[in-house]
């Protein structure tokens, strides 16, 4: 009966129509801990991915998202050459050992060691004489000697006895005989000769992220996305260090696409996300087909996705999320809510129906981190912010939009061809990506210690729902008075 399928058709709920009941708690925000898993094999200190996205996650966004706790999805819309060196960037941002290492050779003038040095930026110079350290001069050593002895050599003046370390020294073990020894840079040797210089100025940068995210070697972790057929990029992203592989297609319930991550998940070492997903039997279909990590579940929330108007397809996020949060849970595969996050609040009620993280693409962007430029209008400042089913990003990078939602363009006019399933604007300026963090972990904390939950499992175990109406929601709202403080985690700017 055709009437059945409305009849009989189930509710599906957002973000706005419940609210987290509070219950009975001796948990304080600042004793809450917001580790989770991101993927079957690795974990974030903070439940929050940014989005694979051509104007949020690029290698700057994911470099921040791994030192403030989280992960970031590099983007896909670009040559696998460029992908991979995004990817690189991440990995190796922090390498503590400079391999490019600026010399002075021990016959060179204390003039032209310091000329080395102004023109490098640097304020030491290890002096090699045949690839072998013999010595180490600094500024502070050439400074009173400028006037008098400049035309005389580095041999004369240098400290002859240079601490120096190995490879496999550790930044703590490099740290240690930094101090003891009361040396501000340590050359790295192998086999007697220099291969790089290691700085404590760099060592304590480092220490200043505590919360980051990072590989067995010490290094970022970072996903990369990659189209549901595209084997030749995930092969290219898994061996550049890439540690989690998301498959980032509109609509993953299919059998050519499982087929597929079974095939790339036998060819990868790093971890395979598959989606998006909206629903348990997509959940239970791709587990049973392909040995995958993790899911990303989420069809139209999201702020620039206009799939739900233009298709009529989709779940409402919270239905979406938990019904495949179900399944998943059942084969310990992590669940990944992604769209549709506006405030805080929301990122608390995602993972109380069963997300393990989220994915976020209007809250990061905007920031410092993301790609592309700040505009004025109107007096306040803005970045770009698109969709990647928008024409924009469809027609623009490689094209990664068309087969997110399977479309093939062949021939001129590619415009008038595409069926956009998102749309471009801008979003207010955000300031650095740790800042709006800090607010969306504040919130996430205040709701844990309201719902009793000291982690994320216990959110999962404890947290209850009131059902709430429209006027509920208004309620929820400020509400008569105009807001003239704009709050950092409440944004009311419109254009
Ligand atoms: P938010 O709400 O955080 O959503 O801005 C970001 C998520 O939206 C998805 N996405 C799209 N969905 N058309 C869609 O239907 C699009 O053009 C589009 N671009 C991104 C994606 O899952 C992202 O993480």
């Amino acid at each position: 009966m055709f009437s059945d399928k409305l009849n009989k058709a189930p509710e599906g709920y957002t973000f706005d129509d419940f609210l987290l009941v509070p219950s009975i708690s001796n948990i304080e925000p600042k004793d809450v801990e917001t580790k989770t898993k991101v993927s079957r094999n690795f974990n974030i200190n903070i439940p929050v991915v940014s989005s694979a996205m051509d104007t949020v996650t690029e290698a700057e966004m994911a470099i921040a998202m791994a030192q403030e706790g989280g992960l970031g999805v590099i983007h896909r819309n670009m040559t696998i050459k460029e992908q991979v060196a995004e990817v690189k960037k991440v990995k190796h941002s922090e390498d503590l050992t400079i391999k490019d290492v600026i010399t002075t050779s021990p016959e060179n003038s204390i003039y032209e060691a310091n000329v080395i040095m102004d023109m490098e930026e640097v304020s030491g110079l290890p002096v090699v004489d045949n690839g072998r350290v013999v010595g180490i001069i600094s500024r502070r050593d050439i400074k009173p000697i400028m006037n008098s002895d400049a035309q005389k050599k580095v041999r004369e003046f240098m400290t002859e006895e240079v601490v120096t370390i190995a490879e496999s020294t550790s930044p703590e073990e490099a740290l240690d005989i930094a101090y003891e020894n009361k040396v501000e840079r340590l050359p790295v040797v192998k086999d007697d000769r220099i291969v790089g210089i290691v700085t404590i100025r760099d060592i304590l940068e480092r220490k200043m992220h505590p919360n980051a995210v990072r590989d067995e070697d010490g290094r970022f972790l970072v996903a990369a996305a990659t189209g549901p057929f595209d084997l030749e990029r995930a092969m290219a992203l898994d061996q550049a260090g890439a540690d989690i592989i998301a498959i980032d297609v509109a609509h993953a319930h299919k059998p050519s696409i499982i087929k597929s991550a079974k095939k790339m998940k036998e060819n990868i070492n790093a971890d395979l996300l598959v989606g998006n997903i909206a629903t348990g039997e997509a959940a239970e279909a791709i587990i049973s087909g392909a040995d995958i990590d993790g899911f990303k579940v989420g069809i139209g929330p999201g702020s620039i996705c206009t799939t739900r108007i233009i298709a009529g397809v989709g779940v409402p996020q919270l239905t979406a999320i938990s019904s495949v949060a179900d399944v998943a849970k059942e084969h310990g595969v992590p669940v990944i809510g992604d769209g549709g996050l506006r405030y805080s609040g929301d990122v608390a009620k995602a993972i109380a129906v069963g997300a393990d993280s989220v994915m976020v693409g209007s809250l990061m962007a905007g920031t410092t981190e993301s790609p592309g430029e700040v505009v004025i209008m109107n007096g306040r400042k803005f970045k770009q912010y698109r969709g990647m089913g928008s024409l924009g990003a469809m027609t623009g990078g490689s094209g990664a939009g068309t087969d997110r939602y399977f479309q093939e363009v062949k021939g001129p006019m590619k415009h008038a061809k595409l069926v956009p399933e998102g749309v471009e604007g801008v979003v207010p300026f955000k300031g650095p990506v740790n800042e709006v963090i800090f607010q969306l972990m504040g919130g996430l904390k205040a709701s844990m210690g309201y719902c009793g939950a000291s982690n994320i499992s216990q959110m999962w175990e404890k947290a209850k729902f009131v059902r709430i109406t429209t006027s509920g929601m208004t309620e929820s709202h400020p509400h008569d008075l105009t807001i003239t403080n704009e709050s950092p985690n409440y944004p009311t700017t419109r254009l």
